[in-house]
């Protein structure tokens, strides 16, 4: 790795790939030349790789009250209740998949002082943010970087614990990260998450149109747990609050 940290290289010594490093971040999403790249990208993704919403992303104008208004329980609370599916549980290695500006990243650093921990997200103002938040919390172990994941650079069955928490319903196509979990999650190994489910209220028309237009896609309890089964990913359970859906799977034994 090349020394200056705001404008560094460093070579991948598995892919054998040259990676920018940006405010010590490595970017393995333009290394791979992935979904990242491509021009449409949906409206909540543009306003998530912009700075200002990354600043107020974990104040209490926006993520803590969105999941007040939507689940009725507060963010702690979310945080808490994903981790308690992954207790008990040996973990080496965790990641947290579409990370933003970190929250569980450094909940999952402080429950597991031992384990490496990862957080990655497309977003490189959420990842820049993220890093400074782990940092005033002295949790500067968290490896914080840049990748799509649809093309996780970890190797196959490395992971014993993802967790994608408020992200998944925002890709168009979840075969695709489903299949990208189940190869680099070992045999036994847990996702845990947040996920926004079809809602049977109003918001279920603008929900609907979301997944035609492919900004979204919005399941309702079966249809994930069927989906996440066709990729290996079962013993399914979960809860429900409101439109959010608390959820952990496990990839089954070879
Ligand atoms: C609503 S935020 C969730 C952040 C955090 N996990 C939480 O629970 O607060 C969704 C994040 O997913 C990221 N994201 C969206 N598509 C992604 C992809 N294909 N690969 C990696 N991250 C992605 C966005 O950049 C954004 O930071």
């Amino acid at each position: 790795m090349s020394a200056r940290d705001s404008d560094a290289t460093a070579l991948c010594n598995a892919c054998g790939e040259t990676l920018a490093i940006r405010d010590g971040i490595p970017d393995f999403a333009a290394a791979v030349g992935t979904l990242s790249t491509r021009p449409n990208r949906s409206p909540s993704q543009w306003l998530m790789e912009t700075r200002g919403f990354a600043a107020i992303y974990e104040t209490p104008i926006w993520r803590p009250l969105l999941v007040r208004l939507g689940a009725g329980i507060t963010m702690q609370r979310e945080i808490d209740e994903v981790l308690a599916f992954a207790s008990g549980r040996r973990v080496e290695a965790a990641l947290d998949l579409g990370c933003g500006t970190g929250q569980y990243a450094r909940a999952m650093a402080s429950l597991l002082p031992d384990a490496t921990i990862w957080a990655a997200d497309l977003s490189r103002a959420m990842l820049r943010k993220g890093s400074r938040l782990a940092e005033a919390q002295r949790l500067e172990r968290i490896r914080f970087y840049r990748g799509d994941l649809h093309a996780l650079p970890h190797a196959d069955a490395s992971l014993d614990w993802i967790n994608c928490s408020g992200t998944l319903h925002l890709l168009p196509d979840l075969a695709a990260a489903w299949r990208e979990i189940s190869r680099v999650l070992r045999p036994g190994g847990i996702l845990t998450g947040m996920i926004v489910v079809m809602t049977t209220g109003p918001l279920r028309h603008l929900q609907r149109r979301a997944n035609q237009r492919r900004h979204a896609t919005f399941l309702d309890r079966e249809s994930l747990r069927d989906s996440l089964e066709a990729f290996g990913l079962s013993r399914f359970e979960s809860t429900a609050y409101g439109g959010a859906l608390l959820f952990r799977c496990e990839r089954a034994e070879a």
